[in-house]
């Protein structure tokens, strides 16, 4: 049976930089209450020029990992695509991503778990691969959080903590035993579907999305701050840990850790707890605020271009978010 190897990553943001100064005019927050409590110092949004769409933002991510890997959208049999914010409510992001690349045939999913969508994505492909259904797939993550955050004072909590862009990775067959994706761990608990959610637009309404929906601001994401706080910072050491001893593993074999970047206070959490030193984990949440599905890969594509991942490296990446749902995997790069 093949594994599945990186061949290449890649990743876009849009160049709109949006800092916690310029928040401070649509609300009533401050860079300090920001850079305390999430450590974001700034994010990207797509301009309302309408000139980037998730699916182009894919598209750039999805290049930029092809160039990396020394390949051309030919070589891709397969493509999955994790985002929360889907351009149109159908057909997915995957669909619109594949006709940008001009691959009409090959097959298109969408996955929605929300900030574990890539590792959910990665597992599905990391099967395909193994079985032998297909030997290239594409998976990218990318959001588009900026359109649907509630920018008044109310909607603050919020607000402050997304930004938009895609990561990308092509995956391939190897046969090289041992490197690629050891394994990947996948948990979800439903009981808290609401911690975190989008209730409207929402297809058990009629119409789906009403004037009034806007008003009562039931189009805007909530969430249970505390709760998703509490859960992230044990559920993703817990699921690390499983994944590391799968493979006969511990913490001190990971030479970089990568975490969803949700809040740098919950990175640090699940830093402690793993007792993993600074130099061995990599965040940028500073520069992007939390993207979500990209925000694995995005920041496993700059890890690459920062040369902090060697060949030979075991790496580990963990997510948790919205569902609840909560993954990992581990990798031999
Ligand atoms: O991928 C998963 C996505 N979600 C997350 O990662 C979020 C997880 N949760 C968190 O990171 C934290 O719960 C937050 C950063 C969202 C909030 O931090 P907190 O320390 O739990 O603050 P809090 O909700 O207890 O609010 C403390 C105060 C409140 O004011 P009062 O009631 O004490 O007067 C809030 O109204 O801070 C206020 N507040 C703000 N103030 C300035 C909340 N948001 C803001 C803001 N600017 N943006």
């Amino acid at each position: 049976m093949p594994n599945t190897a990186f061949l290449g990553t890649g990743f876009f943001v849009p160049p709109l930089v949006v800092t916690n100064e310029d928040l401070t005019r649509w609300m009533d927050t401050s860079d300090e209450w920001i850079r305390e409590r999430t450590g974001i110092l700034e994010r990207r949004w797509i301009s309302p020029d309408g000139e980037l769409t998730g699916a182009r933002m894919a598209c750039r991510a999805a290049e930029a990992a092809l160039e990396e890997a020394g390949k051309g959208p030919q070589d891709i049999d397969a493509i999955i695509l994790a985002t929360l914010s889907p351009d149109h409510s159908f057909p997915g992001t995957s669909a619109f991503l594949q006709a940008e690349l001009g691959l009409p045939g090959v097959p298109a999913l969408d996955v929605r778990t929300q900030c574990t969508g890539f590792l959910y994505g990665l597992s599905i492909a990391d099967a395909w691969i193994r079985v032998g259904q297909y030997r290239t797939v594409l998976l990218v993550g990318v959001e588009i959080q900026s359109t649907g955050l509630d920018l008044s004072t109310e909607g603050r909590d919020m607000a402050v903590l997304f930004g938009d862009g895609a990561g990308a990775v092509l995956l391939g067959a190897t046969e090289e035993e041992g490197r690629g994706v050891l394994s990947t761990h996948l948990h979800a608990d439903g009981r808290h579907a609401k911690d975190l959610w989008c209730d409207v637009s929402s297809s058990i309404k009629r119409p789906r999305i009403a004037p009034e929906d806007v008003a009562s601001k039931r189009v805007f994401p909530r969430m249970n701050g505390r709760e998703v706080f509490r859960n992230a910072v044990a559920r993703m050491p817990e699921v690390l840990i499983e994944g590391l001893e799968a493979n006969g593993l511990a913490v001190e074999d990971l030479d970089l850790l990568i975490a969803h970047q949700a809040n740098a206070r919950i990175s640090e959490g699940v830093q402690r707890k793993l007792g993993i030193p600074a130099e061995r984990v990599h965040n940028n949440i500073h520069r992007y605020g939390n993207t979500t599905a990209a925000s694995i890969p995005i920041a496993l594509a700059e890890a690459v271009r920062e040369g902090k991942v060697r060949e030979g490296a075991l790496l580990g990446l963990v997510a948790f978010g919205s569902g609840f749902t909560w993954a990992s995997a581990v990798l031999r790069w």
